[in-house]
């Protein structure tokens, strides 16, 4: 069995570009016959930028809900909080020794967050060894991810090869896959979308909401009668990714007829999120309102995953005389 693992950060419910390019894809993979998908929710990593507990708690169910509402299945596969597996910490230590200091001074991640960020933490710094950690515990060969956090990878392979090199055949050696054909989905303004530039739709939101924020959604200034250009509109982009093939024509058709205004072109928008997404929307309230049934699905997930990191930690410390 091919190990695909994935570490999820809990910073916020899941918007419509992390479902369109990380959770959809991942699931599809996940339920491929000759691979076994450890999907994680990262909660010690979101402690290097969240420190409120009660929103750390939130979150944590909301990417939980997202996945599972998304259909992601729990018992072929992995799903864990990385905190219930706190071996991971442990781990964590004994490959700080083997990583040398200009290895983490080097990472782009940290410079870029470094310059961001007021709160410049040890933790941020680290951050690449607990993902190291993360990965090479399960003994994962791939690690689906984003082009920012490649270099994450490659580092998290070089600790490994440097552990190998030095006690033997130890850890798996893991391999970053980007998808090169995922699209970036646009936000609201037409940037990436993405939480830090709060241009994101959250199709879970109640109607009303969900509706105030594509009305949100930014286009040019052209009238209702002008004959408008479907392949510049944000509306038309968004509305191309969640429609069938059918009602993308029809709508590109009324853009260039003209008569037809952005109001109409949103309210198709918001149509087709309420409709395509019914189910998940359901799911995800139902599971946001139940959270002990996602403690349940995570509990077994975290003793299943328990057991594999177990061996790998068992097997580190005899190597290294604990
Ligand atoms: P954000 O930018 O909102 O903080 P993250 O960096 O937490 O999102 O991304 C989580 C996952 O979702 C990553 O795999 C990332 O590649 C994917 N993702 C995020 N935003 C987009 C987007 N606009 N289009 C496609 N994929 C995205
Ligand atoms: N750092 C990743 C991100 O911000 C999240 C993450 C933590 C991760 N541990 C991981 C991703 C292990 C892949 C593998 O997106």
């Amino acid at each position: 069995m091919k190990r695909v693992l994935t570490g999820i950060q809990s910073t916020g419910v899941p918007h419509l570009g992390n479902i369109l390019g990380a959770i959809v894809p991942a699931i599809e993979l996940s339920r491929k016959e000759d691979t076994e998908s450890f999907i994680f929710i990262a909660d010690f990593h979101s402690l290097t930028t969240i420190k409120d507990a009660e929103t750390r708690k939130k979150n944590v169910y909301s990417v939980a809900a997202a996945w599972i509402a998304f259909g992601f299945d729990t018992n072929k596969n992995f799903f864990y909080r990385q905190s219930k597996i706190p071996q991971v910490t442990e781990l964590t230590w004994y490959l700080s020794c083997f990583t040398p200091f200009p290895m983490l001074a080097n990472a782009h991640s940290f410079k870029d967050k470094s310059n961001r960020l007021s709160d410049v933490n040890a933790g941020l710094f680290v951050y690449p060894i607990l993902m190291a950690a993360d990965i090479i515990m399960y003994q994962a060969n791939e690690v689906p991810v984003g082009k920012d956090q490649v270099q994450h990878i490659e580092i998290a392979r070089d600790i490994a090869q440097h552990f190998n090199n030095s006690y033997g055949e130890t850890f798996v050696l893991p391999k970053a896959v980007v998808d090169e054909t995922v699209m970036i989905i646009p936000g609201i303004d037409g940037q990436k979308m993405s939480k830090s530039y709060n241009n994101f739709i959250d199709i879970f939101l109640p109607e009303k909401e969900l509706e105030k924020q594509i009305k949100f959604i930014v286009t040019d200034s052209k009238e209702l009668e002008e004959s408008k250009n479907p392949d510049t509109c944000n509306v038309f982009k968004l509305f191309s990714l969640i429609a069938d093939n059918s009602a993308i024509n029809t709508m590109r058709e009324k853009y260039i007829a003209g008569g037809y205004g952005y109001g109409h072109a949103k309210k198709e928008l918001f149509n087709i999120i309420l409709k395509k997404y019914k189910v998940q929307r359901e799911k995800y309230n139902y599971f946001m309102q139940n959270t002990n049934e996602l403690e349940a699905l995570l509990r077994v997930g975290e003793n299943k995953a328990a057991k594999v990191a177990q061996i790998t930690l068992e097997d580190v410390r005899l190597k290294l005389g604990f």
